[in-house]
Protein backbone atom coordinates (compact mmCIF):
# COMPACT_ATOMS: atom_id res chain seq x y z
CA UNK A 1 0.00 0.00 0.00
CA UNK A 2 2.51 2.23 0.81
CA UNK A 3 4.65 1.84 -2.47
CA UNK A 4 1.52 2.76 -4.04
CA UNK A 5 0.91 6.04 -2.73
CA UNK A 6 4.49 7.56 -3.37
CA UNK A 7 4.05 6.13 -7.05
CA UNK A 8 0.60 8.37 -7.39
CA UNK A 9 2.81 11.30 -6.02
CA UNK A 10 6.06 11.25 -6.86
CA UNK A 11 6.11 9.62 -10.25
CA UNK A 12 4.96 12.56 -12.46
CA UNK A 13 5.80 16.26 -10.91
CA UNK A 14 3.72 17.73 -13.30
CA UNK A 15 0.42 16.34 -11.71
CA UNK A 16 1.95 17.47 -8.08
CA UNK A 17 1.81 20.68 -9.23
CA UNK A 18 -1.21 20.40 -11.12
CA UNK A 19 -2.88 19.71 -7.72
CA UNK A 20 -0.78 22.30 -5.79
CA UNK A 21 -2.21 25.15 -8.10
CA UNK A 22 -5.37 23.94 -7.52
CA UNK A 23 -4.98 24.32 -4.13
CA UNK A 24 -3.86 27.52 -3.80
CA UNK A 25 -6.48 29.43 -6.72
CA UNK A 26 -9.29 27.84 -4.31
CA UNK A 27 -7.41 29.04 -1.00
CA UNK A 28 -7.13 32.50 -2.75
CA UNK A 29 -10.33 33.10 -4.29
CA UNK A 30 -11.64 32.83 -1.33
CA UNK A 31 -10.00 35.01 0.90
CA UNK A 32 -11.38 38.11 -1.59
CA UNK A 33 -11.97 41.38 0.05
CA UNK A 34 -15.07 41.57 2.70
CA UNK A 35 -16.97 43.65 0.11
CA UNK A 36 -16.92 41.61 -2.61
CA UNK A 37 -17.39 38.01 -1.49
CA UNK A 38 -17.39 36.46 -4.66
CA UNK A 39 -20.02 33.85 -5.61
CA UNK A 40 -22.17 34.09 -2.60
CA UNK A 41 -24.39 30.60 -1.35
CA UNK A 42 -25.45 31.87 1.67
CA UNK A 43 -26.57 35.20 1.58
CA UNK A 44 -27.56 34.98 5.30
CA UNK A 45 -23.55 34.81 6.09
CA UNK A 46 -22.23 36.97 3.77
CA UNK A 47 -23.98 40.02 4.39
CA UNK A 48 -25.14 40.14 8.33
CA UNK A 49 -28.87 41.79 8.67
CA UNK A 50 -29.06 45.25 9.19
CA UNK A 51 -29.98 45.96 12.93
CA UNK A 52 -29.11 49.70 12.87
CA UNK A 53 -32.47 52.16 12.46
CA UNK A 54 -31.12 54.22 9.67
CA UNK A 55 -28.66 51.93 7.94
CA UNK A 56 -29.64 51.49 4.32
CA UNK A 57 -31.33 48.37 2.84
CA UNK A 58 -28.50 47.35 0.66
CA UNK A 59 -29.11 43.51 0.88
CA UNK A 60 -32.18 43.61 -1.43
CA UNK A 61 -29.98 42.67 -4.33
CA UNK A 62 -29.00 38.76 -2.39
CA UNK A 63 -33.05 38.48 -2.24
CA UNK A 64 -32.52 39.34 1.77
CA UNK A 65 -35.41 42.25 2.32
CA UNK A 66 -34.75 44.25 5.56
CA UNK A 67 -38.32 46.05 6.36
CA UNK A 68 -38.56 49.01 8.99
CA UNK A 69 -42.48 48.26 9.28
CA UNK A 70 -44.00 44.28 9.43
CA UNK A 71 -45.84 43.80 6.18
CA UNK A 72 -49.18 45.81 5.89
CA UNK A 73 -52.45 43.84 7.38
CA UNK A 74 -49.62 41.73 9.51
CA UNK A 75 -48.80 42.14 13.04
CA UNK A 76 -45.81 41.07 14.72
CA UNK A 77 -46.43 38.19 17.67
CA UNK A 78 -46.78 39.53 20.49
CA UNK A 79 -47.30 43.12 19.48
CA UNK A 80 -50.37 45.38 19.70
CA UNK A 81 -52.75 46.12 17.09
CA UNK A 82 -52.17 47.76 14.51
CA UNK A 83 -52.84 51.54 14.21
CA UNK A 84 -54.09 52.52 11.20
CA UNK A 85 -54.94 56.10 11.14
CA UNK A 86 -53.77 57.73 8.11
CA UNK A 87 -50.47 60.36 8.16
CA UNK A 88 -53.06 63.50 7.51
CA UNK A 89 -54.71 66.12 9.29
CA UNK A 90 -57.61 64.22 9.59
CA UNK A 91 -56.05 60.91 10.99
CA UNK A 92 -54.61 63.50 13.71
CA UNK A 93 -57.91 64.69 14.17
CA UNK A 94 -58.99 61.60 15.01
CA UNK A 95 -56.58 60.16 17.15
CA UNK A 96 -57.87 62.64 19.71
CA UNK A 97 -60.14 59.64 20.67
CA UNK A 98 -57.66 56.80 20.61
CA UNK A 99 -56.75 55.86 23.98
CA UNK A 100 -53.75 54.35 25.81
CA UNK A 101 -54.22 50.09 25.46
CA UNK A 102 -51.69 49.78 28.05
CA UNK A 103 -52.89 49.11 31.65
CA UNK A 104 -51.13 51.49 33.88
CA UNK A 105 -47.26 51.10 34.26
CA UNK A 106 -45.52 49.88 37.67
CA UNK A 107 -42.95 51.54 38.43
CA UNK A 108 -40.30 49.83 36.61
CA UNK A 109 -41.57 49.77 33.59
CA UNK A 110 -42.08 54.03 33.94
CA UNK A 111 -38.56 53.42 35.01
CA UNK A 112 -38.14 51.91 31.58
CA UNK A 113 -40.42 54.45 29.71
CA UNK A 114 -38.21 57.52 31.09
CA UNK A 115 -35.05 55.37 29.84
CA UNK A 116 -36.81 55.11 26.24
CA UNK A 117 -37.61 58.98 26.28
CA UNK A 118 -34.41 60.32 27.74
CA UNK A 119 -32.29 57.84 24.79
CA UNK A 120 -34.95 58.91 22.06
CA UNK A 121 -36.26 62.44 23.04
CA UNK A 122 -34.90 64.21 25.58
CA UNK A 123 -31.77 65.55 22.38
CA UNK A 124 -34.79 67.92 21.55
CA UNK A 125 -37.39 67.89 24.17
CA UNK A 126 -34.77 67.56 27.21
CA UNK A 127 -34.97 65.45 30.07
CA UNK A 128 -37.25 68.15 31.82
CA UNK A 129 -39.64 68.18 28.42
CA UNK A 130 -39.19 71.44 28.60
CA UNK A 131 -37.50 72.32 24.93
CA UNK A 132 -33.78 72.61 26.90
CA UNK A 133 -32.18 69.70 25.09
CA UNK A 134 -29.13 70.19 23.17
CA UNK A 135 -30.62 70.13 19.68
CA UNK A 136 -32.98 72.78 21.21
CA UNK A 137 -30.71 74.95 23.10
CA UNK A 138 -27.87 75.47 20.19
CA UNK A 139 -30.21 76.30 17.91
CA UNK A 140 -30.18 73.52 15.61
CA UNK A 141 -33.32 72.47 15.06
CA UNK A 142 -36.25 75.48 16.07
CA UNK A 143 -39.86 74.64 17.03
CA UNK A 144 -39.36 72.04 19.62
CA UNK A 145 -42.14 71.87 21.96
CA UNK A 146 -42.50 72.35 25.17
CA UNK A 147 -44.31 69.45 26.79
CA UNK A 148 -44.85 71.39 30.12
CA UNK A 149 -46.88 73.92 28.61
CA UNK A 150 -50.66 74.13 29.04
CA UNK A 151 -51.00 73.24 25.60
CA UNK A 152 -49.15 69.76 25.33
CA UNK A 153 -50.52 69.57 29.23
CA UNK A 154 -53.87 69.05 27.49
CA UNK A 155 -53.09 67.51 24.34
CA UNK A 156 -54.81 64.43 24.19
CA UNK A 157 -52.31 60.88 24.64
CA UNK A 158 -53.84 59.04 21.33
CA UNK A 159 -52.56 62.29 19.52
CA UNK A 160 -49.16 62.24 21.07
CA UNK A 161 -48.61 58.84 19.81
CA UNK A 162 -49.95 59.95 15.86
CA UNK A 163 -47.07 62.20 16.45
CA UNK A 164 -44.64 59.33 17.90
CA UNK A 165 -45.86 57.15 15.18
CA UNK A 166 -45.24 59.40 11.76
CA UNK A 167 -43.60 62.83 13.07
CA UNK A 168 -44.20 66.52 12.58
CA UNK A 169 -42.89 69.09 11.31
CA UNK A 170 -39.11 69.14 12.18
CA UNK A 171 -39.90 66.04 14.64
CA UNK A 172 -39.21 62.84 12.63
CA UNK A 173 -41.42 59.10 13.47
CA UNK A 174 -40.33 57.03 15.69
CA UNK A 175 -41.99 54.26 13.91
CA UNK A 176 -39.30 51.90 13.56
CA UNK A 177 -37.09 52.95 16.62
CA UNK A 178 -39.83 52.13 19.10
CA UNK A 179 -42.24 49.61 18.48
CA UNK A 180 -45.77 49.99 19.46
CA UNK A 181 -45.94 49.13 23.07
CA UNK A 182 -42.80 51.01 23.77
CA UNK A 183 -44.53 54.62 21.77
CA UNK A 184 -47.53 53.86 24.22
CA UNK A 185 -45.00 53.89 27.20
CA UNK A 186 -43.27 56.72 26.45
CA UNK A 187 -46.47 58.81 25.82
CA UNK A 188 -47.59 57.38 28.99
CA UNK A 189 -44.42 58.72 30.81
CA UNK A 190 -45.01 62.00 29.16
CA UNK A 191 -48.41 61.92 30.90
CA UNK A 192 -47.49 61.17 34.10
CA UNK A 193 -44.67 63.77 34.26
CA UNK A 194 -47.07 67.08 32.61
CA UNK A 195 -49.85 65.60 35.76
CA UNK A 196 -46.73 65.94 38.49
CA UNK A 197 -45.66 69.38 36.52
CA UNK A 198 -49.45 70.79 36.48
CA UNK A 199 -49.80 69.65 40.56
CA UNK A 200 -46.95 72.03 41.08
CA UNK A 201 -48.18 75.49 39.10
CA UNK A 202 -50.15 76.44 41.80
CA UNK A 203 -46.01 76.55 43.74
CA UNK A 204 -43.92 77.64 40.76
CA UNK A 205 -44.28 80.48 38.26
CA UNK A 206 -45.72 79.49 35.12
CA UNK A 207 -43.21 78.08 32.40
CA UNK A 208 -42.03 80.42 29.35
CA UNK A 209 -42.70 78.93 25.97
CA UNK A 210 -39.01 78.69 24.79
CA UNK A 211 -40.83 76.48 21.55
CA UNK A 212 -42.36 79.69 20.28
CA UNK A 213 -39.63 82.13 20.73
CA UNK A 214 -37.42 79.73 18.50
CA UNK A 215 -39.43 79.25 15.34
C1 LIG B 1 -35.31 66.29 16.35
C2 LIG B 1 -35.92 66.85 17.52
C3 LIG B 1 -37.04 66.04 18.16
C4 LIG B 1 -36.97 64.80 18.71
C5 LIG B 1 -35.75 63.90 18.79
C6 LIG B 1 -38.28 64.50 19.22
N1 LIG B 1 -39.13 65.54 18.99
FE1 LIG B 1 -41.05 65.66 19.62
N2 LIG B 1 -41.22 67.46 18.68
C7 LIG B 1 -40.22 68.11 17.99
C8 LIG B 1 -40.76 69.29 17.37
C9 LIG B 1 -39.98 70.27 16.52
C10 LIG B 1 -42.13 69.33 17.70
C11 LIG B 1 -43.16 70.37 17.28
C12 LIG B 1 -43.88 69.87 16.05
C13 LIG B 1 -44.84 70.90 15.54
O1 LIG B 1 -45.94 71.02 16.11
O2 LIG B 1 -44.46 71.62 14.61
C14 LIG B 1 -42.39 68.16 18.53
C15 LIG B 1 -43.62 67.87 19.09
C16 LIG B 1 -43.86 66.82 19.93
C17 LIG B 1 -45.12 66.55 20.60
C18 LIG B 1 -46.40 67.38 20.46
C19 LIG B 1 -47.25 66.68 19.44
C20 LIG B 1 -48.45 67.48 18.98
O3 LIG B 1 -49.51 66.87 18.86
O4 LIG B 1 -48.33 68.68 18.69
C21 LIG B 1 -44.95 65.42 21.34
C22 LIG B 1 -45.98 64.73 22.21
C23 LIG B 1 -43.60 64.97 21.12
N3 LIG B 1 -42.96 65.84 20.28
C24 LIG B 1 -43.07 63.83 21.69
C25 LIG B 1 -41.81 63.32 21.34
C26 LIG B 1 -41.36 62.03 21.75
C27 LIG B 1 -42.11 61.07 22.64
C28 LIG B 1 -40.11 61.89 21.23
C29 LIG B 1 -39.21 60.67 21.33
C30 LIG B 1 -39.76 59.42 20.94
C31 LIG B 1 -39.80 63.07 20.49
N4 LIG B 1 -40.87 63.92 20.57
C32 LIG B 1 -38.61 63.30 19.83
C33 LIG B 1 -38.90 67.70 17.91
C34 LIG B 1 -38.41 66.49 18.33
Amino acid sequence: MRMEYKIFYFKSPFRSWVILMFLATTIFTSCGSKREPGRVYMPDMAYSRAYEAYAPNNLKKEGINYLNYPVTGTIRRGDLFAYTLPNDSNGYKMAAEVKNPLPPLDSNQLLEAQRLFNINCAICHGPNMDAQGPLATSGKIGGIANLKLDLYIKKPEGQMFHVVTYGKNNMGSYASQLDRKQRWMVVYYIKSEQAKASANKSTTPAATDSSTAKK
